[in-house]
């Protein structure tokens, strides 16, 4: 791992033990609030049904994402993907199940599924409390992804009449913070001028240095149509350039068509598109997560110098806490609190190897 590598996974970690700790009620504390805040996440907006549940999977590359028609995402998922090295297994664990290592995905999934209905039943309604997933694998960038309900006009049955407001405030919730990257999910079968997406990032992020808009269904646009107005930035401009996705199909999550045959039909789908092929290395998913990635890493780098003094400053809060408490014993909140300590060190001390990143050993 390069010594940039290895700091996103210690905020990435770091983020994960606020969460953790959040659960103890010790989230008011204001080192551990402005910390999270200085942390950049990823979260998809847009419309019900558009595709951003789909589009997570794709970045992710695995499968584990309940989807469908209708309001499928009723609760927020906070997913935290881990780089691991070496050859270590790849493993998926849920805050509420601490200490179980999930290697099937359709476990994950059906487990979101359940976990989502052990507060809502069986319903359409939904609920603002997240649920935490983590990804530990060797073959993913260190990120948080959130995923949320989509935007709605109307009540359907079984739903309060609010509800199209109490989802729009849930999603504001996540949005609103600076440190959200955005990913306005507008599926192309829909005028671009219609879409809940643009609509509510352009509020929130007015300027774009934070949206990434993302074209879905590009599959399903009417035949002699197509999207280029939207893909080379003519209908509605944002500083980021957009990028259009082939996701799979209701038809083909019926068939179980996986990830790896999916990405490769998304590729031939731009590769040898009439209208698209132009920009066929600019679309799809891949080119989506890369994007991303690279985003996230210049936003981290720009953020080190803050991010660094605010660390700072948890260290000296937690060691005089801890002169106070003693050394905690496990599994109480002292022991998250201990481990924030111990990867803020760790942050401090990867920094400092990173600033002599120039010698040999160094990654610049
Ligand atoms: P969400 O409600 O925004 O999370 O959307 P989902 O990811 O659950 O997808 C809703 C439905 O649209 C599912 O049946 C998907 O199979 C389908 N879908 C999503 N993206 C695409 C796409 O690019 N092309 C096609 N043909 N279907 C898609
Ligand atoms: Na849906
Ligand atoms: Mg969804």
């Amino acid at each position: 791992m390069t010594s940039m590598e290895s700091l996103i996974g210690l905020v990435n970690r770091i983020q994960q033990a606020c969460t953790v700790l959040g659960d103890y009620g010790g989230a008011d504390n204001n080192a551990f609030s402005s910390l999270w805040e200085a942390l950049p996440s990823v979260a998809v907006v847009g419309g019900q049904s558009s595709g951003k549940s789909s589009v997570l999977e794709s970045i992710v590359g695995r499968d584990f994402l309940p989807r469908g028609s209708g309001i499928v995402t009723r609760r927020p998922l906070v997913l935290q993907l881990h780089k691991v090295d070496g050859k270590a297994k790849e493993y998926a664990e849920f805050l509420h199940m601490p200490g179980q290592k999930i290697t099937d995905y359709a476990i994950v999934r059906q487990e979101i599924q359940n976990e989502t209905d052990r507060v809502t039943g069986r319903t359409k309604q939904i609920s603002p409390v997240p649920i935490h997933l983590s990804i530990y694998s060797p073959h993913v960038v260190n990120l948080t992804l959130i995923d949320l309900p989509g935007l709605t006009k109307v009540a359907v049955e079984g739903q309060p009449e609010t509800i199209a407001q109490d989802i729009e405030n849930m999603v504001r919730s996540f949005v609103d913070k600076p440190n959200c990257i955005i990913l306005a999910i507008s599926p192309a079968n829909q005028d671009i001028a219609t879409s809940d997406a643009i609509k509510l990032s352009r509020e929130v992020d007015p300027s774009g240095e934070r949206t990434f808009g993302v074209l879905t269904k590009l599959d399903l646009m009417d035949r002699g149509t197509n999207a280029l107005d939207v893909l080379e930035g003519r209908s509605y401009r944002l500083q980021h350039p957009w990028v259009g996705v082939v996701n799979r199909s209701q038809a083909d999550i019926n068939k179980n068509v996986d990830m790896i045959v999916a990405r490769r039909k998304e590729s031939e789908y731009f590769e040898t598109s009439p209208d698209y092929g132009h920009l066929a290395n600019k679309m799809g998913s891949v080119y989506l997560a890369k994007l991303l990635s690279q985003h996230l890493e210049s936003v981290i780098r720009q953020r080190i110098p803050n991010i660094t003094s605010l660390i700072n400053k948890t260290i000296e809060e937690l060691e005089s806490e801890m002169n106070q408490i003693g050394r905690p014993i496990a599994a109480d909140a002292g022991a998250q609190l201990y481990t924030i300590l111990e990867l803020c060190r760790a942050f401090d001390r990867v920094f400092k190897e990173h600033l002599d990143g120039g010698r040999p050993g160094g990654d610049r």
